[in-house]
């Protein structure tokens, strides 16, 4: 095996992810990028630093923007779902249960909270939940922390960050307890093939399968499409799709901010 092929793995097993279907030349440039900034010429010599050193491989994650995310990211994709997906739940049945699959540091399932709780405040008989999911427990740590910096916070209203944030004094931001306390954490392997729970009305799995192989990816779905409630919705991120093997199993809703419908037979 070469030096590459062995950082590779290194990475893959470091990170949990797949880089069988990375483009080769975008993990060789970000790398090219960190190993610079080190002032580290080999491949084999900087496998061997990321195993030591733990900022490196912070860094490193970072580069391959892992854990990338923010509130209201795509916020086309939340105004519909605000509209056309979740207000109609709340109205029809009154309970709602949203699992945000690969949910990083917590700003997307945050994001979720803020709306349920703003749709329902005079709706006090309706029951919701979030449930939040990601492999990596340190980015779940921060998650359940709920302290963002301003940038990350670029999509939120003026009134929402009122309302729902408290400004620390080192000028970050934390999430109110009212918000904080309605989304549940879990560490949960997306690959396990088996979901957090059944029944549920929204999946939201987004920017996640970029990091597995077309046959990882297809099951992924299939595991979705148990873990809904018939007519449950599934959210994509918008560089994802689904292939021919499985684009069976939803029928497209509103395929330009990738959300879809469980199709169930008639
Ligand atoms: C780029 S973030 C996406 C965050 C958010 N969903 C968004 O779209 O902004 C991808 C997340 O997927 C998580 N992830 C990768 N592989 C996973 C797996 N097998 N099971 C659960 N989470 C995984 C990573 O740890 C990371 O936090």
């Amino acid at each position: 095996m070469d030096e590459f092929q062995a950082l590779l793995q290194t990475i893959q097993r470091l990170f949990h992810i797949q880089c069988t279907n990375y483009k080769e030349d975008y993990i060789k440039r970000r790398l090219a990028s960190r190993m610079n900034s080190r002032h580290i010429p080999s491949y084999k010599e900087y496998q061997e630093f990321l195993l030591k050193n733990m900022d490196e491989r912070e860094a490193l994650k970072n580069a391959l923007t892992i854990n990338v995310t923010k509130f209201f990211r795509d916020p086309q994709v939340f105004q519909c779902l605000k509209s056309e997906v979740l207000t109609p739940i709340l109205r029809q049945k009154k309970r709602l249960r949203l699992w945000s699959a690969g949910c990083s540091s917590g700003e997307e399932p945050y994001s979720y909270a803020i709306l349920l709780y703003d749709l329902t405040t005079l709706q006090k008989d309706a029951d919701w939940t979030v449930i939040a999911t990601d492999i990596d427990d340190t980015i779940l740590k921060k998650a359940k922390e709920g302290v963002y910096e301003k940038a990350s916070l670029e999509l939120v209203s003026e009134s929402q960050l009122r309302r729902h944030f408290r400004q620390m004094e080192d000028g970050k931001f934390e999430v109110k307890p009212h918000i904080r306390e309605r989304v549940k954490f879990q560490h949960h392997d997306l690959m396990s093939g088996i979901p957090i729970s059944r029944y549920l009305d929204v999946i939201s799995c987004r920017n996640v399968t970029i990091y597995f192989n077309d046959a990882q990816k297809n099951d992924l779905v299939r595991m979705f499409y148990q873990g809904l409630s018939p007519g449950g919705y599934y959210v994509m991120g918008m560089s994802e799709f689904l292939s021919r093997e499985v684009d069976g199993l939803f029928t497209p809703f509103r395929p330009l901010q990738k959300i879809f419908v469980r199709k169930d037979p008639a």
